[in-house]
């Protein structure tokens, strides 16, 4: 890379809201928003993976999920599962490496099983690594790498993020939230130190492949202007 060329975004990480919202507009069951969220997974994965990002992290539950109605959960586990499903074999021939980060054991042993068996096939992957954040939670992610740190030695910024779940990801470049919503809700709070934030009101299930190459760019356009200072 060149002295003025400004640095390209290795690791964006996104909170997927507003699929409740996308049904809601439409008058369509909370599920179809879900459904259509999937969707958006789908093309913002391959769109990761033709932008050439190292890394992509999505927020696709977190430890406040399970406050949700049982059936909703259980709507999302199905989509889960169907998504791991149908999109294994297109990742693993493209060169996908599946990361969960977050307490995945958790989860009924149907779901933790399809996962392992997804991470254990893609672990050689040296392409895009779609890390995917389930039962997450990121006070408790740094509490846990925390007391990792001190078991080990000294307690430092360093040797707490080498206990992180994300360890062996880059540095977080962009953090994104979709649907016009405003905070980081427990989310990578530690990885997000240096990171640039962009909050669109795009709802989840209307963004795509092309909203993500723009937030590239617009993160692009930060560095030029922040670079030389
Ligand atoms: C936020 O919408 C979205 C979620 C809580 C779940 C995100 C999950 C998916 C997109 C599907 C499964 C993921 C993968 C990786 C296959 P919301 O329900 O909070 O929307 P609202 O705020 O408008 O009600």
């Amino acid at each position: 890379m060149g002295k003025d060329e400004p640095a390209r975004a290795r690791h964006v990480a996104i909170i997927m809201d507003g699929n409740g919202r996308w049904a809601k507009k439409r008058h369509l069951p909370r599920a179809l928003g879900h459904q259509r969220g999937v969707e958006a997974v789908r093309r913002v994965v391959r769109g990761a993976r033709e932008l050439g990002l190292e890394a992509l992290t999505l927020y696709a539950f977190s430890t406040e999920n399970w406050r949700r109605p049982e059936e909703e959960v259980s709507d999302l586990m199905s989509l889960m599962k169907r998504f791991i499903v149908s999109d294994l074999d297109e990742f693993a021939e493209a060169g996908v490496r599946l990361k969960i980060i977050g307490d995945y054991r958790a989860f009924k042993s149907d779901v933790v099983e399809l996962v392992e068996k997804a991470m254990a096939r893609t672990a050689g992957n040296t392409g895009t690594t779609l890390a995917v954040a389930l039962n997450y939670g990121s006070q408790d992610e740094i509490a846990r790498a925390a007391a990792k740190a001190a078991a080990k030695g000294p307690v430092t910024p360093e040797t707490i993020s080498a206990e992180l779940d994300t360890a062996d990801l880059p540095p977080l470049d962009l953090l994104i939230r979709t649907s016009g919503e405003v905070r980081l809700s427990n989310f990578l709070l530690w990885q997000a130190a240096y990171a640039e934030m962009l909050f669109t009101d795009v709802l989840w299930p209307d963004f795509t492949a092309g909203h993500l190459k723009d937030a590239l760019e617009t993160f692009v356009s930060r560095e030029r202007r922040y670079g030389g200072r």
